[in-house]
């Protein structure tokens, strides 16, 4: 498997429970490493842009107002098939449906509050982690 990188975004929701570290914990004990972090509040401009690509979906609205609802905690993680490896340990994005033992199953509440944000693909990792991150705010180590 090849050596990735992929954006996790700690939703506002999970910020509030106080379990930054206890996801960190998730990503370190399945080989990801953070090579690029920040806790951040979200504008209103940053949030409609980093979801751009929802804009015509019904939850757009609803989905930005959450995201800067509170602060955020953006980091870019590396590791052997990242982009999946998170996607598996965030779990489906409908809490309800989540896997047992996955991120969303443990601390989201709802499908508009659901804890964390992964890249969906490769093309996509590469774009959210440059929204977020100038190049050389990443590290490899
Ligand atoms: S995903 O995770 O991208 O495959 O899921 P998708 O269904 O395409 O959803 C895109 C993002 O919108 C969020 N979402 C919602 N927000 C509020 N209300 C409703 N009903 C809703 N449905 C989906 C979902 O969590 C995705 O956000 P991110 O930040 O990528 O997880």
């Amino acid at each position: 498997m090849a050596l990735e990188r992929t954006l996790s975004i700690i939703k506002p929701d999970a910020v509030a429970k106080n379990v930054i570290g206890e996801i960190y914990s998730r990503f370190e004990k399945a080989g990801l490493k953070v090579v690029a972090a920040k806790m951040k509040h979200l504008s209103k401009a940053e949030a409609e842009g980093f979801y751009a690509v929802h804009r015509e979906r019904p939850f757009f609205n609803a989905l930005v107002e959450f995201m800067i609802s509170g602060p955020v905690m953006v980091q870019a993680l590396e590791g052997e098939g990242a982009v999946l490896k998170n996607r598996e340990l965030m779990g489906a994005t409908n809490p309800k449906e989540a896997a047992a033992g996955t991120i969303r199953a443990d601390f989201a509440d709802s499908i508009d509050a659901n804890a964390v944000h992964g890249s969906d693909s490769l093309e996509n990792a590469a774009i959210e982690i440059a929204y977020f991150f100038p190049a050389t705010d990443v590290y490899t180590r």
